[in-house]
């Protein structure tokens, strides 16, 4: 594994700028480890996965991707996704309680080879960062319980992105001090690159790379890129989101969003009937 020393600079990029089209020439290819030149911890891990692909390369087009949906809009999505893992209470959206996301009903065989591949995502991140997966993993175990994360692991969600361009931006949601881990499947395709401002590093993100950093502190965004027949490009994000954190035992969370569903749907009934009879005696007013 190669390593590269980079000084960390501020950048004057800012959220949602575009990501500008970057030499072939000034882009790192291959496995690496970059490490911070002020204090000599790694930032960013780009890793071959050694896992199979196949049966996930070959399930992602049949996934039913989210674009610019209303919920797109309302979470700041504007490009094709799909989540998976768990999802945390929202209860203006009428979710009241914590709750897998439906991809593992949808598309089962997708959902568990995209599960599958968890061990050695967890196993990359702790050989190449040890010291940050530590840290990760301390903060997950006292913040979210194992019945909310994959595989009881480091992580508690995902998202797929199905071949965006995106701005630079930082994620957000995430669990602070938890780190983010990518995985690219694309074909056919130039560009693409992980752009990090701040570290003046473009990491290739070539088919089967991971990319392991924290994404909720450092800017990143993916150069432009153009796709040839047949190609694409996707990413499989895990994070660990902030909000699971709440999430009681599975069965007292089911209990929990239950009464809650039950309360809201009694206080929408009760203001119905309100409403119905005001017009009622509105009508006989007249
Ligand atoms: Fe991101």
């Amino acid at each position: 594994m190669r390593t590269i020393v980079a000084a960390r600079r501020p950048s004057p990029v800012e959220q949602h700028d575009p990501v500008p089209d970057l030499g072939e020439d000034d882009v790192v290819r291959g496995e690496f480890v970059v490490v911070d030149a002020d204090t000599g911890e790694p930032v960013l891990i780009q890793a071959k996965i050694g896992g199979d692909l196949r049966t996930v390369r070959r399930l992602l087009p049949t996934a039913k991707y989210e674009g610019l949906t209303s919920e797109g809009r309302l979470s700041g999505l504007r490009y094709a996704h799909r989540t998976f893992g768990y999802r945390p209470r929202l209860p203006l959206r009428r979710r009241e309680a914590c709750s897998s996301c439906n991809l593992a009903q949808e598309t089962p065989d997708l959902h568990d080879a995209i599960v599958g591949l968890e061990p050695e995502i967890q196993s990359l991140f702790a050989r190449h960062a040890p010291d940050a997966f530590a840290r990760h993993r301390q903060i997950i175990d006292d913040a979210v319980l194992p019945d909310w994360r994959i595989n009881g692991g480091p992580y508690t969600s995902g998202i797929i992105n199905a071949t965006a361009a995106l701005t630079y931006h930082r994620d957000k949601n995430n669990l602070p001090g938890c780190w983010s881990a990518m995985l690219v499947v694309r074909r056919h395709l130039r560009g693409g690159h992980l752009h990090i401002p701040e570290y003046d590093l473009a990491a290739s993100c070539e088919d089967g790379m991971l990319l392991i950093f924290s994404g909720e502190t450092l800017m990143h965004g993916v150069t432009p890129f153009r796709i040839r027949l047949g190609g694409y490009r996707y990413t499989i994000v895990w994070y660990a989101v902030a909000n699971m954190k709440s999430c009681l035992p599975l069965a007292d969370e089911l209990a929990w969003g239950a009464s809650h569903r039950t309360q809201r749907e009694a206080a929408e009934a009760a203001e119905l009937a309100e409403a119905e009879a005001a017009a009622i005696n509105g009508g006989e007013d007249e």
